[in-house]
């Protein structure tokens, strides 16, 4: 019986058959951004017309909060990455506990609802195995607004006291710059009576998409992407078709696949500005890059040491943290990596010394000396971002490795193995 909390062994099914050495060549298409699709598919709460979300990525997470808004009697179709989504009338505002159990980002829905019924019950989302992942800043905003919260049993309820229900705006300002509270704060905001501000708010890409889609249901929100923004409530919200940005993440992830297998490669349908950070580390360690309007060109050859701090965007973003170190194995040199956003997000560091890598860990920082070449073994994720780090690990060390976790893996990225392929890598899911 393995430790509990620790990683278990034994090959699972399914699992990855991974030859390493290969060099990739050609072009890699990159989806829609799931920290962007998450939210937008939320945001149909908030009006009871139709909305048309466009470049959708088929992930694990998406086919989750679809089931999620169906149990709240949200009409939801997918063609391929087109999701349509009908609000029409909210049946009930506390989705079932075993589909938001397995979904941090269903705490989205409470904002809408709240603007749009007055009320909610949502389980609390819980830690996970990254960190504690708290929503005290979401309840904080929340409140201020008006909502009364309480949280009883591992639920958060709330509802909005008064004839008309409508929270009234306010003055936030966040302990920190919080993705998913600055998020939940613009949703409960658009609806409200007056005008809110959020200071001290989130500046992620996916903040301003949220944003940018409720300014075309007709929401009045200015200064997203700033660490102030404002919004002016309205009285209702109508229909869009919007299109969500390219996923920078899976974007980072193909550049580090690039970089790891010392290759040329493009990466298109991106956004290269939400990019700046990650670009720069890879220029920092020789990569020659040139980006383009939607696409980005990569040539590694040599990959000498840096050192990266995870930071609120615009800074090195948190998950690729572990991508990067991958990368960090064999970069000539010694590296320092220290991640500053989340408690425990290192599970990559002893499936990495599994392949040979050479990393001194304390808390969170790694100190790693790289090595020639990481050597293939049987390795398991423990988290979505860790478990993309060993796929690309595995893909430049010597030999066959199996690589666990996939289930972490299909939640943030569509096909990863099938785009490896398509560019020369040699992948295999035995199912
Ligand atoms: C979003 O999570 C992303 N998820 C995460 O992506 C991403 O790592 C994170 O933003 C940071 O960029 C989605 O968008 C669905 P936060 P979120 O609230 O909103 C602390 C991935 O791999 N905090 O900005 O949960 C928190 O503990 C996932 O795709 C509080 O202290 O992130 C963490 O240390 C992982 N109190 C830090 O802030 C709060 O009330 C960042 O959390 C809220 C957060």
């Amino acid at each position: 019986m393995p430790v509990v909390g620790q990683i278990s062994r034994e090959i699972q099914k399914p699992h990855l058959e991974i030859l390493g050495g290969s060099k990739l060549a050609g072009e890699v298409k990159i989806g829609g951004a799931k920290n962007s699709a998450l939210v937008l598919m939320t945001a149909s709460l908030l009006t009871e017309e139709k909305i048309t979300l466009n470049n959708i990525p088929n992930l694990t997470d998406v086919r989750g909060m679809q089931e999620i808004l169906l149990a709240m009697g949200v009409n939801c179709e997918q063609k391929s990455d087109l999701l349509e989504l009908h609000a029409k009338q909210i049946l009930n505002s506390a989705p079932p506990y075993e589909l938001v159990n397995g979904l941090r980002a269903s705490f989205f829905c409470i904002g809408p609802l709240l603007g749009r019924l007055g009320q909610a019950k949502i389980p609390l989302p819980g830690g996970c195995r990254i960190g504690a992942r708290p929503v005290s800043e979401h309840i904080k905003g929340l409140k201020a607004l008006g909502a009364i919260v309480s949280v009883e049993h591992g639920v958060v309820k709330a509802s909005v006291p008064g004839i008309d229900k409508r929270l009234k705006g306010a003055s936030i300002v966040l302990d920190c710059p919080s993705v998913g509270a600055t998020e939940t704060i613009l949703m409960a905001a658009v609806l409200a009576q007056g005008t809110t501000t959020i200071e001290n708010a989130a500046q992620e890409p996916e903040v301003q998409d949220l944003a940018e889609m409720l300014n075309t249901m007709g929401a009045r929100i200015s200064g997203v992407g700033g660490t102030t923004i404002t919004i002016t409530g309205v009285k209702q919200l109508h229909g869009c078709t919007y299109t969500a940005i390219p996923d920078r993440i899976e974007a980072g992830t193909f550049l580090i696949a690039a970089a790891i297998t010392r290759s040329t490669l493009r990466i298109s349908s991106v956004i290269p500005g939400h990019l700046k950070a990650i670009i720069q580390k890879l220029r920092d360690c020789g990569c020659k890059i040139k980006t383009y309007e939607t696409s980005i060109t990569i040539a590694a050859d040599e990959i000498n040491s840096v050192d990266i701090t995870t930071q609120p965007y615009p800074g090195f973003p948190t998950d690729l943290q572990a991508p990067f170190m991958a990368l960090l194995t064999t970069a000539k040199g010694t590296s320092v990596v220290t991640e500053k956003i989340y408690e425990n997000r290192m599970q990559h560091v002893p499936e990495l010394q599994r392949m040979g890598a050479s990393i001194r860990l304390q808390t969170n920082t790694a100190v790693i000396e790289g090595i020639p070449q990481l050597s293939a073994a049987p390795v398991s994720g423990g988290d979505l971002r860790s478990t993309a780090a060993i796929v690309l690990a595995s893909m430049a060390a010597k030999g066959t490795s199996t690589v666990n976790g996939l289930n972490h893996l299909d939640r943030g990225y569509s096909g990863l193995e099938k785009k490896l392929n398509s560019v020369g890598g040699h992948i295999q899911r035995k199912d």
